[in-house]
């Protein structure tokens, strides 16, 4: 009786291989740090979340001010996991953000929260060094 339980395993290894390499393919639409993340920082984020203007919030400024962990104990960007990002959640949940109000600027869209969302899922790139620096176009005062 051991040996067709021993086949449902071995289908099983295989069935567990083929998903991993479907996952493994690089997924048609790769996000980019450079050419999608930082200009949407820049034009929809920055003039606030900023050093100067939001210093007990946190900063999209760079990579090792937006990777924290804030007072209430969550994580901004959760690398690979957008559902535990506080940066998806504050802005699918508009009401927690809208505190903010009233918004200085263009606000996020749809496509931009899922794009943003896809970029967390995909592990977060975000460079070091002023590949990674994001400027202010101005900055909001409040
Ligand atoms: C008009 C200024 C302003 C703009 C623009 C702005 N924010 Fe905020 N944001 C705030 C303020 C103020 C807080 C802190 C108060 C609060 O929690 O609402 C905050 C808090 C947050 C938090 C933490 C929420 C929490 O629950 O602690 C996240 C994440 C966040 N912002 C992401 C973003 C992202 C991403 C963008 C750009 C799409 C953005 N913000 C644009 C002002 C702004």
């Amino acid at each position: 009786m051991k040996r067709p339980h021993f086949r449902h395993l071995c289908l099983s290894v295989i069935a567990l291989t083929i998903d991993v390499a479907i996952a493994d393919e690089p997924a048609p639409g790769q996000v980019s740090f450079a050419e999608d993340i930082k200009p949407l920082l820049t034009e929809k984020c920055v003039h606030c979340h900023n050093r100067k203007t939001l210093p007990e919030v946190f900063s999209f400024e760079s990579a090792k001010r937006a990777f924290v962990t804030l007072k209430s104990g969550r994580e901004v960007i959760v690398p690979g996991e957008p559902e535990k990002s506080l940066l998806i959640i504050a802005l699918k949940s508009p009401h927690g953000h809208e505190k903010a109000m009233p918004m200085v600027g263009p606000r996020p869209t749809e496509d931009d929260i899922e794009l943003l969302s896809e970029w967390i899922k995909q592990g977060a790139e975000w460079p070091s060094g002023p590949a990674g620096r994001i400027r202010p176009p101005f900055r909001a005062t409040e």
